[in-house]
């Protein structure tokens, strides 16, 4: 239907540009992404990038290792880069009953179920509450994890 109306009405190499352009931003719109992460203390991306006209975007983690949630268990936490170390500090504080997630800290913007090998969860972000290019940091707040753990989403 998109494509007939393009053609109908392009006849020159510009307009079918911005046609392309404007079908791919209506249709090609990512609110789903994902993220691996590894029995070798790493995640398969260094840097997630979130569509800021999501309502909300969905962040699958994905653990594709062996080991157990005990010994190698891995989270995806979002919070601002300013609030990192803080965040670290009461997640290892909150402990393994919590799963390293401190309950009702503000400065969590996000945070997963934490996974051992083989293991898969879904996280929602709400884009709402993240400023288009603001400085945010997502993180595995496993103790010891977050030094390799770690990495930036960008909100465009
Ligand atoms: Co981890």
């Amino acid at each position: 239907m998109a494509r007939r109306v393009v053609t109908r009405l392009c006849t020159m190499a510009p307009c079918a540009a911005f046609a392309f352009s404007f079908v791919s931003a209506a249709y090609g719109k990512t609110c789903e992404l994902e993220i691996g992460s590894t029995d070798q203390m790493t995640y398969d991306k260094k840097e997630l990038t979130f569509d800021s006209t999501c309502g909300t975007v969905t962040v699958n983690l994905l653990h594709k290792g062996k080991l157990g949630k005990e010994i190698m268990g891995h989270n995806w936490v979002l919070v601002a880069t300013p609030d990192k170390q803080a965040v670290l500090d009461a997640a290892l504080k909150a402990g393994v009953a919590t799963q390293y997630v401190p309950k009702d800290d503000k400065r969590i913007l996000a945070a997963s179920d934490l996974i051992g090998g083989g293991g898969k969860t879904s996280v929602k972000v709400d884009v709402a509450k993240l400023k288009k290019g603001g400085d945010y940091t997502f993180v595995c707040t496993f103790p010891g994890h977050s030094a390799l753990m770690t990495g930036k989403v960008i909100v465009k």
